[in-house]
Parts: structure tokens; C-alpha cells; sequence
């Protein structure tokens, strides 16, 4: 089984949460981690997978868009991603197709001024439904405690436990004839 993890991430958080998780699903499945904005993560290059697993940062109630990356850019104190695309652009881009394969979503979300509503992970497995794409489970959230983060404690673990646990739906889902 192979799985590929695209992500997309301002101050680092995302990415860190992405990489937990490739831990988690590399017990078993090999994997790919790539950042939405590396040309070898494009739709069209991407490598085959049983598994696509897609990820960022939660702006605006949803996935970033431009303004609301320069507003990150903007804010930051610390290292920033000057990236030209998201997941939203990323998760846009991706063909139509009648069976895509299977995909999980997640994003980083603030605690401090919880409960805003609105998901990335949730915004993206819904394009992605659109193109073809049957969930494996439920779209997850990991929280920053400030914008800029640091993940709340216990959250790598908790990302590194979701990968795992993708790994083992993977195997039957996977196995499971189409319909
Ligand atoms: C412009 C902007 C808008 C944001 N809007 C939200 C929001 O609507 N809900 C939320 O929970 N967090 C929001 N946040 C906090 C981000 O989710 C947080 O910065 C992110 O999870 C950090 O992940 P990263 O390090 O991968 O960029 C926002 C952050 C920025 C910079």
C-alpha cells in the first residue's frame, strides 16, 4: 500500500502535523509527505497512491486564499511560508475522475478563540468528494494554542495515532471491490 500526504502550512504547524501523520501511516504503508506547493506535488505528477492524505492551516473559517496568506505573512514574528499556492488551489486542481481512490483530511485550528466554526480539512474533502474522492474517515482537526502556533500538547501524538489508524482502515477499504 502506498499513501501520499500533501500539506500546506504557514509557520510550520501543518507541516509538523503532516509529518506525525506519515509516521502513523508509515507502519505498514509506504509513504510520501510533499508540500502542495512543490512542482513534484502537482495533480498531474503525483505519484499512484491507495491513499491521498491533504492538509493545511484552517483562515477564515476555511482553506487560506491569497489575501489571507499575506495577512499571515504580515502577522508573523517568526519564519513564514512566502508560498504562490494552498490547498485550496491544490485541492481545485485535481481531476475529475469516476473513482479517484480514497482520501483523508485534516487542518490546525486556534483553541484560544474556540468555538469558531469552519474547517480547512472539512472545506477540502468536500472539493475533493466533488472530484472523485471517497472519504476513509471523517475530516480531523489539531490545535495551535496562538495563530503562529505552538500544537497544543499531545497533538503530534494524536496525529501520529490518526495516521496509524488510517493505516489500518486502509487495508480493508483498500481490498474492498468498487462499486
Ligand atoms: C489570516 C488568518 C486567519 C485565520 N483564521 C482562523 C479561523 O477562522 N479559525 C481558526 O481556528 N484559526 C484561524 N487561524 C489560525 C490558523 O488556523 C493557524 O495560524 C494555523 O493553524 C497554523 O498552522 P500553520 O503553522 O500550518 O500555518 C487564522 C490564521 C490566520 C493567519
Amino acid at each position: 500500500m502506498d499513501a501520499v500526504v500533501v500539506y500546506e502550512s504557514m509557520y510550520g504547524n501543518s507541516e509538523r502535523v503532516a509529518r506525525a501523520v506519515a509516521r502513523g501511516l508509515a507502519d505498514g504503508v509506504r509513504v510520501t509527505v510533499l508540500d502542495v506547493d512543490d512542482p513534484a506535488a502537482a495533480p498531474g505528477a503525483l505519484p499512484g497512491a491507495d491513499l491521498l492524505v491533504a492538509g493545511g492551516p484552517t483562515h477564515a473559517f476555511g482553506m487560506t486564499r491569497p489575501a489571507t496568506r499575506a495577512d499571515a505573512v504580515q502577522r508573523a514574528t517568526g519564519e513564514v511560508s512566502r508560498r504562490t499556492r494552498g490547498l485550496r488551489e491544490w485541492v481545485e486542481a485535481v481531476p475529475r475522475s469516476a473513482d479517484a481512490g480514497l482520501v483523508a483530511t485534516f487542518d490546525t485550528r486556534v483553541t484560544k478563540v474556540k468555538p469558531l466554526p469552519g474547517s480547512a480539512a472539512r472545506g477540502a474533502a468536500k472539493v475533493l468528494r466533488r472530484a472523485g474522492y471517497r472519504m476513509l474517515t471523517p475530516p480531523a482537526s489539531f490545535y495551535v494554542g496562538d495563530v503562529e502556533g505552538p500544537l497544543d500538547e499531545g497533538e503530534l501524538d494524536r496525529a501520529e495515532s490518526w495516521g496509524r489508524s488510517l493505516a489500518a482502515a486502509l487495508a480493508p477499504a483498500g481490498s474492498a471491490p468498487r462499486v
